[in-house]
């Protein structure tokens, strides 16, 4: 084993070195008390210490320490008093008794913090710093979003069992709403939506509705990033209540895992929802827009599609609608299904792409693309540094762009710190590709939701 040292400040001593000397003591060492030559005995037991005296400096060992002695090092400290890898209680005793410079074995010295390739570049200081709180502001509501999902999943159930039983409310639904309007976590709950999979009913509602409020947010504010908050709370609500009619769908078909065939009875009783759907909105007093949410979200553009239902004409369908129905779709492929594998949303925006002119309306797709964006935020992404990256904000409308969050350097180490990039300043940096997280962090379901909401950001 190496015996190189290194000289080490007391300030600099971490759990984890091995100290072989002493070399540097604050004044109460250099005419040694009582107290201070019993602290020493103890700590150093068998060790040898280097004495100034009149003749010059000599070393011999611990127990030969006097009253008087001026202490100058401690040296020879063997292994067995278990200084070769300290505990964090002895490098505060160490501290606070006056040790002041240390030799430490050189292997003992923890390995350097992995470092990202991306190097950032000038850009503003003002802007980096903003991007930085803006982002750590975004990461706070993380976790309130993933809960606040789960509970709006449990409201949802709620209100189909009610369905169930022949007393339709909207209750449960209304207070899921309320809940993501007071603490304003619909954005935070759409990262949360392409990082966690979910159930194929009731989640599947929740997630289209903070979906369907975020791209009529990006339509609509032109960049404002607000809506009146009465539009916020009907498009929340007609995500919730998109498929209410389900709860006139036996729970077995509804809950099954397998894939029915287009004209099995459980599909044509399953196609049905639509219109138990409208029903139950209409006889609640709800809106148009919302009823025809409900009634016409499965509606293709190309209307002879056999996945395209009821048999309508398409000027029926409102634009809200239309864009329901890309929503729809979107969720039920990042969604989890038993019968296929679930897509990341970045895999997912690409496939919506080629669909377009065939199932929906191009500029109604084009609009949802621009607004959920081409790497949705929770998006892993290969950097053109090799790193690997979580999106982190869409900001304006260059969607190769985005901001990103360094995790992973090329060489495949984590990152303990995680260095944002935005992306529309650091033009030397591009994304090369999307990686699918569940594939990337295998560990659990769960384990890029994990890192994603526990992120660094410097
Ligand atoms: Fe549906
Ligand atoms: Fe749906």
């Amino acid at each position: 084993m190496s015996t190189e040292t290194i000289k080490v400040k007391a300030g600099d001593l971490k759990p984890g070195m091995g100290v072989k000397s002493v070399v540097r003591f604050s004044s109460e060492f250099s005419y040694l008390d009582k107290g201070t030559i019993n602290f020493l005995k103890g700590m150093f037991k068998d060790a040898h210490v280097v004495v100034k005296q009149k003749d010059g400096k000599h070393t011999i060992p611990i127990v030969g320490l006097k009253l008087g002695d001026h202490l100058t090092a401690v040296v020879n400290i063997p292994s067995s008093l278990r200084l070769d890898s300290l505990d964090e209680e002895t490098v505060g005793v160490l501290r606070k008794k006056g040790c002041e410079e240390f030799l430490i074995t050189a292997s003992s010295l923890p390995a350097p913090e992995p470092v990202a390739a991306a190097v950032i570049g000038g850009g503003d200081a003002k802007i980096r710093a903003r991007r930085v709180a803006e982002t750590n502001t975004f990461l706070e509501k993380i976790g309130l979003a993933a809960e606040g999902r789960s509970e709006a999943a449990a409201g949802v159930e709620e209100m189909f069992n009610q369905g169930r039983s022949g007393k339709p409310s909207n209750k449960p639904a209304m207070e899921a709403v309320e809940e993501i309007l007071k603490n304003d976590t619909s954005t935070a709950m759409v990262a949360v939506a392409g990082l966690k999979a979910s159930d194929q009913t009731y989640t599947h509602c929740v997630d289209m509705s903070t979906i369907f409020h975020d791209a009529c947010l990006g339509i609509l504010s032109d960049g404002v990033k607000t809506l009146p908050e009465k539009l916020s709370r009907s498009t929340l609500a007609a995500g919730f209540m998109h498929d209410i009619g389900k709860s006139q769908v036996p729970k077995e078909i509804l809950e099954s895992t397998k894939r029915f065939a287009v004209d099995s009875r459980e599909m044509l009783l399953m196609r049905k929802h639509v219109g138990f759907g409208a029903k139950i909105l209409s006889d609640a007093g709800m809106d148009k827009a919302m009823i025809n949410v409900a009634h016409y979200h499965h509606v293709k553009k190309d209307t002879s599609l056999p996945s395209s239902y009821p048999d309508v004409d398409y000027s029926q369908v409102m634009p809200m609608t239309r864009l329901a129905a890309v929503v729809d779709v979107y969720q039920a492929l990042i969604g989890k299904r038993s019968y296929k594998k679930n897509w990341v949303p970045g895999k997912a925006v690409e496939f919506l792409s080629s669909l377009k002119g065939t199932e929906f309306d191009g500029a109604m797709l084009d609009h949802f693309l621009n607004a959920i964006g081409k790497y949705p935020v929770g998006s892993l992404v290969r950097l053109s540094t090799g790193d690997l990256a979580f999106v982190t904000s869409i900001q304006g409308q260059d969607l190769d762009s985005p901001v990103v969050a360094v995790v992973e350097n090329a060489a495949g180490e984590m990152l303990r710190s995680h260095l944002l990039i935005d992306l529309m300043i650091e033009t030397d940096i591009s994304i090369t590709e999307v990686v699918d997280h569940y594939e990337h962090y295998s560990a659990n379901e769960d384990q890029a939701f994990q890192i994603f909401s526990s992120l660094n950001v410097v």
